[in-house]
C-alpha cells in the first residue's frame, strides 16, 4: 500500500508526516519515505534548478524507484501524486496562513506568492485528482490546525484506507470543497510583489 501525502510547500507535509510517524508508525506499520532526499540520495534528478534551490526529480526515475518498493509505505512530497501511489492525501492552508508559515521559513517574497497563488487556485489538488481520481484523494485543511491534529487526520484515513471501510473518510475529507480564489485579489493588494 502507498499513501501519498502531498501540497503546496508550506501546508506542512514533513511536520505533520514526522509527527505522523513519532505518534502512530508503529502500530500502523507504515514506513515514512520523504521523496525529495530519495531524488537527492538515490540522485533520480535531471538536474538542479538554480533559481529554486533544489534538484529537478526525473519523475520516470522516481516512479520506477517507488514502483519497486514492496512494503506499506507513506511517500512524503509535493511530488508524491505523480508516482502511481494508491491514495493521495492533499495537505491543504489558506494562502493568507500559508504566506505566514512561508515567511517564517525564510522564503523570498516571489517564491512565497507564487505558492500561495498555487495554493489558491487548488493546483496540487487538481493535479491530484487528475492523477488519482476523486475516489482516491483526501483533502485536509490544515490551516487552523496543530501539526499533531492534521497527523491524527492523516492516521484516520491510513486506518481507513487500510481496513477498507471509506464511507466515512470519504465524507469528512472530500476533495473539491475548499475554495480560496477570492483570495487572489488579497494577494496582489499585499507587499508581497517585488
Ligand atoms: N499545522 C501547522 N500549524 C502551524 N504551522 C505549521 C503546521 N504545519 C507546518 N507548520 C510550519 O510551517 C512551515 C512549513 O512546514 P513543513 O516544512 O512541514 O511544510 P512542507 O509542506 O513540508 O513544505 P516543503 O514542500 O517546502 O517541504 C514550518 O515552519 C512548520 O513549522
Ligand atoms: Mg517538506
Amino acid at each position: 500500500m502507498k499513501i501519498a501525502v502531498t501540497g503546496t510547500p508550506g501546508t506542512g507535509k514533513t511536520s505533520a508526516c514526522r509527527a505522523f510517524v513519532r505518534t502512530y508508525g508503529d502500530t500502523l506499520r507504515l514506513k515514512l519515505v520523504e521523496l525529495n532526499r530519495v531524488v537527492e540520495e538515490q540522485r533520480l534528478y535531471e538536474g538542479f534548478d538554480e533559481e529554486r534551490g533544489c534538484y529537478i526529480a526525473d519523475l520516470n526515475k522516481l516512479r520506477n524507484f517507488v514502483e519497486a518498493m514492496n512494503e506499506d509505505v507513506l511517500l512524503e512530497s509535493h511530488l508524491a501524486h505523480l508516482v502511481a501511489p494508491d491514495y493521495v492525501i492533499v495537505l491543504r492552508a489558506d494562502p493568507l496562513v500559508l504566506v505566514e508559515r512561508l515567511r517564517n521559513e525564510g522564503f523570498p517574497e516571489r517564491k512565497i506568492r507564487e505558492n500561495a497563488e498555487a495554493e489558491a487556485l487548488d493546483v496540487i489538488l487538481v493535479e491530484a485528482l487528475e492523477a488519482c481520481g476523486d475516489d482516491r484523494v483526501f483533502e485536509v485543511d490544515t490551516s487552523r490546525k496543530s501539526v499533531e491534529e492534521v497527523a491524527a487526520c492523516i492516521r484516520e484515513i491510513v486506518e481507513a484506507v487500510k481496513s477498507g471501510k471509506l464511507d466515512e473518510v470519504r465524507k469528512k475529507y472530500k476533495p473539491g470543497r475548499l475554495d480560496w480564489s477570492h483570495r487572489l485579489e488579497a494577494l496582489n493588494k499585499s507587499d508581497l510583489r517585488h
